[in-house]
């Protein structure tokens, strides 16, 4: 499974990155909002800079609701950087979009899908990637988690290469069930891919090891 990070925050980027793991990014509009970037320029010049930190895709959100506008936003979008990927809302004319788009060769991110109809048309349309929102599902006591399933199922019926990223993810639980699942990508919240270092065993343990190297450099001391 890819481990993308679910944030337009340049230093958690850089700490997923340099842990080693971090295979993409992906943002929003709230997401860019909360790092107080805004007007065209700076967004474009935030995504650029977020481009040059990793290795993998990085998910730029088009703010236009119609077809014409959506491409127009995508070609500006995908100049910015060759690993833009578009991210377009599951909409009537998003899926019309993708659909464009996917035929000039251009990748996308299927936004907000709730359900499988919604995955079923922006796969069929050729997204490189759709983002059922599986948090927001719990939140209104949908299990999100069996939408992950029943995508895997449905996709692999088909051979859909369409892939699943697991988005909204609120703790690592929902990283792990997502694995189990098969989910080909989840974007995660760095706080939530910190959390998977967790065992309070670990934690024991290693006191434990080094408690015990410790207390023997002491003897041999002694020894000698
Ligand atoms: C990512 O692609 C989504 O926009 C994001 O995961 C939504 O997360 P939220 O439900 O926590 O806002």
């Amino acid at each position: 499974m890819k481990f993308f990070i679910d944030t337009a925050n340049i230093d958690q980027i850089k700490e997923a990155h340099d842990l080693g793991i971090l295979d993409g990014v992906t943002t929003n509009p709230s997401l860019m909002a909360k790092e107080g970037i805004s007007g065209k320029e700076s967004v474009f010049a935030h995504y650029k800079k977020i481009c040059e930190i990793v290795d993998g895709d990085v998910s730029a959100e088009v703010i236009s609701t119609d077809f014409d506008g959506m491409i127009r936003e995508a070609n500006e979008l995908v100049k910015i950087h060759p690993r833009i990927v578009v991210k377009i809302p599951m909409i009537k004319d998003g899926v019309k979009a993708i659909k464009y788009l996917t035929g000039k060769g251009i990748k996308t991110n299927c936004t907000l899908v709730f359900s499988p109809g919604q995955a079923i048309l922006a796969a069929k349309a050729g997204a490189t990637y759709i983002s059922p929102f599986l948090g927001r599902l719990d939140d209104i006591s949908f299990d999100g988690m069996e939408l992950i399933a029943q995508l895997r199922l449905i996709f692999d019926n088909y051979g859909f290469t369409t892939q699943i990223l697991a988005a909204s993810i609120r703790h690592p639980i929902h990283i792990i069930k997502c694995a189990e699942i098969g989910a080909d990508v989840a974007t995660c919240p760095l706080s939530s891919i910190l959390a998977l270092l967790n065992h309070p065993l670990t934690d024991i343990g290693l006191e434990k090891f080094l408690a015990d190297h410790k207390a023997s450099q002491k003897t041999e001391k002694v020894k000698v």
